[in-house]
């Protein structure tokens, strides 16, 4: 196992597989209180609701004690102090870092110059690899398998870094893409090229409509307001696509729709209640993926199944 999980490309196909199997173990058993007498720092530099909340209930279920901010704010970083002094501190409080931060390549710094385990809990447009191994965790439970499906990629694909994160851990699975973006928003060339090289099948389009139908998965991104430069360029792409209850009424049956969250306009509520969405399952099933990610890091495994 690696000491960190900065990319997913820090694990294997098969660290992932056993990772989603240690999850199902959680989901199962979601009292297992491994961790006592450790201590998890969970350090975020910008906004979140689920990744911050479901890791600290991760590690408050494994019995860990938490520590941490998510407001920068009230830290010394005010009075000017660096990334690499901040880290250098919290990893001689705490057994394991959790991070987010707005700047790519922040988290891979971040482990560079910390002693204990770091995991990147998104940076900047960059990664997001527990929500990818989360999102992998929802498309095996839904669809019973991982190889072989069509999934389509919609919204901000440009600086979407679920998306990116997803598509490569996908990559070992023999997938078929559909990539739904205007053109501001496109797939980055560097994302293509790999998938080129691997010889993975994708088209593009600016039409929401195109490829519903033959969609296993539909996962829909945010238009990520914070990582524009340019406000007017935001406001002519913030509402582009919008998913309504009409225009999946001949979706494949199992067809599932997922959103890392949080949603704006891109999902109408009317989809909400029916069978095709499964975002707010997608988000409690972080919980169990991320209870893996830390035991797998501090290598814990002497889970009950
Ligand atoms: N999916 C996700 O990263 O959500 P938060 O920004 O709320 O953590």
């Amino acid at each position: 196992m690696p000491k960190h999980l900065i990319s997913i490309h820090d694990f294997t196909c098969d660290d992932i597989l056993k990772t989603l199997e240690m999850a199902r173990g959680f989901e199962n058993n979601p009292y297992q209180p491994f961790l006592k007498g450790k201590i998890v720092a969970s350090i975020f530099f910008e906004p979140s609701t689920r990744t911050r909340l479901s890791f600290e209930t991760a590690a408050n279920r494994l019995g860990a004690r938490i520590i941490g901010f998510s407001d920068v704010d009230s830290t010394s970083i005010t009075k000017g102090e660096s990334l690499k002094d901040t880290i250098k501190m919290v990893s001689n409080y705490s057994d394991l870092i959790i991070m987010r931060h707005p700047l790519e390549g922040s988290a891979r710094y971040a482990s560079e110059v910390s002693s204990v385990p770091v995991i990147n809990a998104g940076d900047g447009a960059n990664q997001h690899p527990t929500q990818t191994l989360l999102d992998l965790y929802s498309i095996l439970k839904t669809q019973g398998k991982l190889d072989g499906l069509r999934i389509n990629l919609v919204g901000d694909l440009k600086y979407g870094r679920t998306v990116h994160s997803l598509m490569q851990a996908m990559s070992f699975f023999n997938p078929s893409f559909v990539f739904t973006s205007p053109e501001e928003l496109k797939m980055p060339q560097e994302y293509k090229d790999y998938l080129v090289a691997k010889g993975i099948p994708y088209t593009e389009t600016k039409n929401l409509h195109e490829g519903l139908n033959d969609a296993d998965i539909i996962y829909m991104t945010r238009v990520q307001k914070e990582r524009f430069t340019d406000p007017i360029e935001y406001e002519r792409v913030k509402n582009v696509y919008s998913l309504n209850l009409s225009m999946i009424s001949n979706c494949k049956p199992n067809m599932k729709i997922l959103h890392p969250l949080p949603r704006v306009n891109e999902i109408s509520q009317d989809v909400d209640n029916s069978s095709h969405a499964y975002y707010f399952e997608q988000a409690e099933n972080g919980v169990y993926t991320r209870m893996a990610i830390i035991s797998k890091l501090l290598e814990i495994d002497n889970l009950t199944k």
